[in-house]
C-alpha cells in the first residue's frame, strides 16, 4: 500500500517505464504520470474511509487530464470542480454528475445553468449574492438545487500565503455568523435546498491542527443548526492533504486525518464529502526536460532546460520545491547549479544554488513531484506549446496529450480586419 517514496525511486525508471527511452520516443518537456502511484493513493485513502458513508471528490484543478480523470472515475471517485471547462472535463471522463461538487466564488450565470442541467449534487456557495444567483437561475429552469455555505472558519492552515484560504481576510466563504442567517432564511429559498456545509481552508497542508480546529467549529455549527431543526446532508471538509515535496517534509497519514474528521463530526450521520486534489496526483508525477546547455555565469553556473515556467510554474508562482534529478544511473560528482528555463524572466526559475550530480548538454533531467498544479498550470507563455503528457502503468505508457503544435497554438487568432462598431 505504501508508495514509494521519492528517495527510492529508481531515477532511470518510473513505473517500470525506462525514461529516456520515453523522453527519446515522445520528446520534451514531457509530463510523465505513474497510474500505480495514483491507484495507490486513491485506495489508501479508501481504505482510511472505509465503513463510512464517504465520497471523494477529487478536485479537477489539480490535473484535469482526461485520462487522470478516467483513472478517479473508474475508483468511483465524484469531482469537485469551479468552472463550466472542469465541468465537462468530469463529464466527459465518466464521472457521474450526482458525484459532482462546484466549489469557487466567481460562478458565472450560465456556469449554474449549465451545472444545473447536467444535475450536478451541489453547489459549495460562497456569497449571499451567489445563493440569489442559484436561486433565480434554478428558479427559471424549474429546478431545485442543492448547495452548501461554504463557511470560512477563519483557521490558520499553516501553508504558503497563496494558497491559504480559511482565513477571515481571504475571499472565499463566509463567516459562521452569516451562514446562520442563511439558515434562519432558508424557508425563503423555493429553488435551494441548502442543506450542506462545506469547509476548505488551504492546501499543501502538513499539520493536522489546522484541520482539527476547522471542523471543529464546522462541527459546533453542524450540532446547533441540528437543534434549531435544519437537517444537513452533507459535510464537505474540502482538501488540502500535503505531499512530501523534499526531505524533511513530513506528511499527514490518511488514516490520521480521517481520525481527526471522525472525531470531530463525532454523531454525523449525513454523507461526507473530500476534495483531496494534489494528495491523489502530485507524487505520481515528473516532468522530464533536457539540459540544452550550461552557462558558466560570472556569479554562478546555470543549468538551462528545456521546460521552463510556463510548464512549470509552481517555483516561480510560490517558491516551490522541486526535487530535481538527472535520469541518469551512473555516478557523477556533484555541482551547484541555477536551475532555469528559457523564458524570458529572472522568475523563471526552478531551483536557486542547488547541489546535483554534474549534467551535460543533452542529459534528460526529471522534476519531481510535478502530478499535481503542473501541467493543469501551464501556459503558452513566450508562445511556447504545451508540452506532451503519458500516462505510466506497470511498464506500459500511453500518450495521453500530444504535444501543441505551433498550429493548434494559433488557432482563433486573427488579423483586426473586421472592424465593427456597436
Ligand atoms: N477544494 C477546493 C475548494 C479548493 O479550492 C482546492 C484547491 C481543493 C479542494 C484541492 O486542494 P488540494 O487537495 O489540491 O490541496 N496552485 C497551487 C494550489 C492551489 C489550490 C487551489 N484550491 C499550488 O500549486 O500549490
Amino acid at each position: 500500500m505504501n508508495l514509494p517514496t521519492m528517495d527510492t525511486l529508481p531515477s532511470t525508471h518510473f513505473d517500470g517505464v525506462d525514461l529516456l527511452a520515453l523522453a527519446g520516443r515522445h520528446g520534451t518537456p514531457l509530463y510523465a504520470y505513474s497510474a500505480s502511484a495514483i491507484r495507490q493513493r486513491i485506495a489508501g485513502l479508501q481504505l482510511a474511509l472505509h465503513g463510512m458513508d464517504a465520497t471523494i471528490c477529487y478536485a479537477v484543478k489539480a490535473n484535469g487530464s482526461r485520462a487522470i480523470l478516467e483513472l478517479m472515475a473508474q475508483a468511483g471517485l465524484g469531482a469537485d470542480i469551479v468552472s463550466a471547462g472542469e465541468l465537462q472535463r468530469a463529464l466527459r471522463a465518466g464521472i457521474p454528475p450526482e458525484r459532482i461538487v462546484f466549489s469557487g466564488v466567481g460562478k458565472n450565470d450560465d456556469e449554474i445553468g449549465e451545472a444545473l442541467a447536467a444535475g450536478i449534487q451541489r453547489f459549495n456557495v460562497e456569497s449571499l449574492d451567489e445563493l440569489h444567483a442559484i436561486e433565480r437561475i434554478a428558479g427559471e429552469r424549474g429546478a431545485t438545487a442543492r448547495a452548501a455555505v461554504r463557511i470560512n472558519p477563519d483557521v490558520d492552515a499553516l501553508t504558503h500565503a497563496k494558497i491559504s484560504t480559511g482565513k477571515s481576510e481571504n475571499k472565499f466563504g463566509v463567516s459562521i455568523a452569516e451562514a446562520r442567517r442563511w439558515f434562519d432564511a432558508r424557508a425563503t429559498l423555493r429553488h435551494v435546498r441548502l442543506d450542506g456545509l462545506h469547509v476548505h481552508i488551504g492546501s499543501q497542508i502538513l499539520s493536522l491542527e489546522p484541520y482539527r480546529l476547522a471542523l471543529q467549529r464546522v462541527a459546533a455549527f453542524w450540532r446547533e443548526l441540528r437543534d434549531a431543526g435544519h437537517p444537513v446532508a452533507s459535510i464537505d471538509v474540502g482538501g488540502g492533504l500535503g505531499v512530501r515535496y523534499r526531505d524533511g517534509d513530513v506528511t499527514i497519514a490518511p488514516a490520521d486525518y480521517v481520525a481527526v474528521i471522525r472525531e470531530a463530526l463525532a454523531g454525523f450521520d449525513g454523507r461526507l464529502l473530500l476534495e483531496p486534489g494534489r494528495y491523489l496526483v502530485a507524487e505520481a508525477g515528473v516532468l522530464l526536460t533536457r539540459v540544452l546547455r550550461i552557462k558558466h555565469g560570472e556569479a554562478r553556473d546555470f543549468l538551462v532546460l528545456d521546460a521552463a515556467m510556463n510548464d512549470l510554474a509552481r517555483p516561480s508562482l510560490y517558491d516551490a520545491w522541486h526535487d530535481i534529478v538527472p535520469v541518469s544511473g551512473e555516478a557523477r560528482p556533484q555541482a551547484i547549479y541555477d536551475v532555469v528555463g528559457p523564458v524570458c524572466e529572472t522568475g523563471d526559475t526552478f531551483a536557486q544554488a542547488r547541489a546535483l550530480p554534474a549534467c551535460a548538454a543533452g542529459d534528460l533531467v526529471m522534476i519531481r513531484g510535478t502530478g499535481a498544479y503542473g501541467a493543469s498550470m501551464a501556459s503558452t507563455y513566450n508562445s511556447r506549446p504545451l508540452a506532451a503528457e503519458v500516462l505510466l502503468d506497470h511498464g506500459r505508457h500511453a500518450l495521453i496529450r500530444r504535444r501543441q503544435t505551433l498550429d493548434e497554438m494559433l488557432a482563433g487568432e486573427q488579423s483586426a480586419s473586421q472592424w465593427e462598431t456597436t
